[in-house]
């Protein structure tokens, strides 16, 4: 069964037509109106979700690269700010940020001043905090049969079978490693478990439901307590709230998955799968106390088979709104399950298959184009939480560039905010430009996806629209470490105000 779009034909579709309002126009419009999350008001109903831009060092710090990004994005004026999924346990992540132990906390507070102060103070400024497991590069073949793979007891009983001689049975460790290393494809698939062969064709990957791994059984016990630390570690570096990221492919949406086949009371039915996300939650609020601002990303539909659909996002929404979540962000699909085949020695991507592909959509797209497609996700959400008789703002993201989509959303009563990733990338000042009646100058996402390429390759994130207008004279420029890339995009202010 296909659950998304990749058996549909694709055609390439035109943006949407944009109509921008004045700046009178602009100040009365709901986007540009405040909202209350929890006791804290955000100026307006503008958004710029996380996005990892591959800038922090190599141990998880902020660098002046990492202040660069959020200062630029900050100019915009957005009413919300999360910064990038910052990994909380204090284990090497590559040029991520991390928030795992209280060394991070300086460079983090520093984040946070320059927000406030490229902002004007008209930006709230959210952190995402992440868990994920591990996911290993695709081996050599040679390396995977001399060495990573097991040789148990239960492949050589299969060796045995297929190869229809029981001395299989009792060969010495040596011996069938040098067999399966030159083995042709019809054995390795009939003797390597699915797990094994997915090992050797992607790169090992652990699942939630690997339960036989002590560090997997125990994440019940432990990701509470990390997660909690790092919502405290945020509070302290003056972030205005934490996001719990529960979407895409990482742990805590692994718990919340159909997919969940956990026997020890953290899978399978709904109210076993989102146990441990309301106890993360609920820990986070203990560290955290009352007035602070706890939000939640997660996943509208999963978009793989067997996976978690509109259904059972209605159902978590109504359960994290009564366990008191700030926000609910709704996002779509971006999973392990069905991504590309990595090339040997790169890891797997979950934004390269189906599931990927609806969580950051491109205008090569079927009937119902890219634009706003998450939407009906996030009102479904939004009108069971509130028939549940709570007032939690649901957050929308996906294909949003204009004004228009934005206020007929909010006009609609499909969402509370409204968000832009690859737009406020292209041009992190359009919400400015917008409410100051500058619409027309806004630079506008193609939605083509040369950024998420670059986050694919781990290579710091820029857009194509900015990134090669270099001015030879102009030596205050930060490149990218390819030395062809501006980091950041030209500033602008208003004419008047010049
Ligand atoms: C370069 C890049 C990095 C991203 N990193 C994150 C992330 O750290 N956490 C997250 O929840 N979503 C992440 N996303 C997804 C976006 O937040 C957003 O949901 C998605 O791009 C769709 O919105 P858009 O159409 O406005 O771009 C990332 C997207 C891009 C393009
Ligand atoms: S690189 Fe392309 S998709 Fe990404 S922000 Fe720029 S124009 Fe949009």
């Amino acid at each position: 069964m296909s659950v998304g779009v990749a058996d549909k034909p694709r055609t390439r579709h035109a943006l949407p037509a944009a109509r921008w309002p004045t700046r009178e126009a602009a100040a009365r419009s709901r986007w540009f109106s405040p909202i209350g999350l929890r006791r804290l008001v955000a100026f307006e109903r503008t958004w710029v979700p996380a996005m990892v831009p591959w800038r922090a060092t190599e141990d998880g710090f902020v660098t002046p690269e990492v202040l660069d990004w959020y200062g630029r994005f900050a100019a915009g004026q957005p009413g919300v700010l999360v910064v990038e999924a910052t990994g909380i346990r204090d284990i090497p992540s590559g040029p991520l940020l991390r928030i795992g132990d209280d060394r991070f906390i300086p460079g983090l507070r520093r984040l946070v001043d320059v927000v406030r102060e490229r902002s004007d103070g008209r930006t709230r400024l959210f952190i995402q905090i992440i868990d994920f497991l591990t996911v290993r590069r695709r081996p050599e073949p040679e390396a995977f049969f001399g060495r990573y793979l097991e040789v148990t007891d239960a492949l050589r009983v299969q060796l045995a079978l297929w190869l229809d001689d029981k001395r299989w049975r009792a060969k010495p460790e040596t011996q069938v490693r040098e067999f399966l290393a030159t083995a042709d494809r019809a054995t390795l698939e009939t003797v390597l478990t699915d797990r094994e062969l997915e090992a050797l064709d992607y790169g090992y990957r652990e699942r939630v439901w690997d339960t036989h791994l002590p560090h997997i059984r125990e994440l019940p016990r432990v990701l509470p307590g990390l997660f909690a630390d790092a919502a405290r570690r945020a509070q302290t570096a003056g972030f205005d709230g934490v996001e719990l990221h529960y979407a895409h492919a990482y742990t805590m949406a692994s718990f919340l998955s159909r997919l969940n086949t956990r026997a020890d009371g953290y899978g399978g039915a709904l109210e076993h799968r989102v146990r441990l996300p309301l106890e993360v939650l609920a820990a986070v609020r203990r560290s955290v106390g009352d007035g602070y601002v706890v939000g939640i990303r997660y996943l509208g539909d999963e978009v793989i088979e067997g996976g978690s659909r509109v259904e059972d996002a209605v159902w978590f929404g109504a359960r994290f709104a009564a366990a008191g979540a700030d926000y609910l962000s709704v996002s779509k699909g971006g999973r392990f399950e069905d991504a590309k085949q990595p090339k040997i020695g790169e890891a797997v991507y979950p934004y390269t298959g189906e599931s990927g592909w609806e969580c950051m959509p491109t205008v090569l797209s079927d009937a119902r184009g890219p634009f706003g497609r998450n939407v009906p996700l996030a009102a479904a959400i939004r009108r069971a939480v509130r028939e549940a008789g709570h007032a939690t703002p649901v957050v929308t993201s996906g294909g949003i560039s204009t004004f228009e989509q934005a206020e007929g959303i909010l006009e609609r009563g499909e969402a509370d905010c409204v968000a832009a990733a690859r737009q406020t990338l292209a041009d992190p000042d359009w919400f400015r430009k917008v409410r100051l009646g500058y619409g027309g100058l806004v630079r506008r996402c193609e939605f083509t996806n040369y950024c998420e390429g670059l986050d694919q390759r781990h290579k710091q994130v820029t857009c194509k629209l900015w990134d090669r207008k270099l001015d030879a004279g102009d030596s205050t420029v930060r490149l990218a470490s390819d030395g062809k890339r501006r980091l950041t995009p030209p500033s602008w202010e208003p004419p008047a105000e010049r």
